[in-house]
């Protein structure tokens, strides 16, 4: 098997995305490996969980910085520090400056609980019920300077119950997300999938792999 490509993972929070990700980079043909885990706060569970894998964490606190670009300069080093080629968001709480945006540009992605171009920002989930959408869904995008607004890379749809609550629609679209991050990012590892200009473009790839409803994901 080729070398695998080298990924980042920031995180601000509980990580159960990075452990799905960490989970499918276990296996022997996944064709990427988790180099680095950043985290923007200290002490946050997803760090223990790089730690328990063995991976190298590192803590960038933002309020040591006074300006975003310097934060960011200092996150770009840690990257480059540990070779890494692709950069996943996983939770990721912080906004990030256009400079670093466009130097990552077509690799670096990020996990969204909607289905993008729907429910941008925040409280998805609240935002969901309230709409009285009936599905809803997640979004793996490359990210561009506009907030939650990349090409889109893949996407999983959940159904929106009667009787959900917040918590009950968050808890089955997170177990969506959990197996499409992997995927997208497979597909990515792959060159699969390739940001051109503002379109994501496929390669070999099936309708079933792009646009996924209740998808047999493996
Ligand atoms: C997920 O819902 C993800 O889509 C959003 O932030 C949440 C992170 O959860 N961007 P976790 O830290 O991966 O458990």
């Amino acid at each position: 098997m080729t070398a695998r490509v080298r990924t980042g993972v920031l995180i601000s929070g509980r990580g159960s995305n990075l452990q799905a990700l960490i989970d499918a980079c276990a296996k022997a043909d996944f064709p990427a490996e988790i180099a680095c885990v950043i985290s923007n706060v200290a002490n946050v569970e997803g760090l223990a969980l790089a730690e328990r894998a063995g991976i190298a964490t590192h803590v960038i606190s933002h309020g040591g910085f006074r300006l975003r670009e310097e934060f960011d300069m200092e996150l770009d080093a840690t990257l480059a520090r540990a070779a890494v080629s692709l950069v996943c968001l996983a939770g990721f709480m912080r906004v990030l400056s256009d400079v670093f945006v466009e130097k990552w540009r077509g690799r670096l992605i990020n996990i969204h609980p909607s289905l993008l171009p729907g429910f941008k920002g925040l409280d998805v989930h609240g935002r969901v019920l309230a709409s009285g959408a009936r599905i809803s869904g997640c979004t793996v995008h490359f990210v561009v300077p506009e907030l939650d607004s990349g090409p889109i890379i893949a996407q999983a749809a959940v159904p929106v119950l009667a009787d959900d609550t917040e918590e009950s629609l968050s808890t089955r679209t997170l177990a969506a997300e959990h197996r499409l991050y992997p995927h997208a990012l497979k597909l990515l590892a792959e060159t699969r999938v390739k940001l051109d200009g503002e379109r994501a473009v496929f390669t070999n790839i099936s309708d079933a792999e792009g646009t996924l409803i209740n998808p047999p994901f493996d």
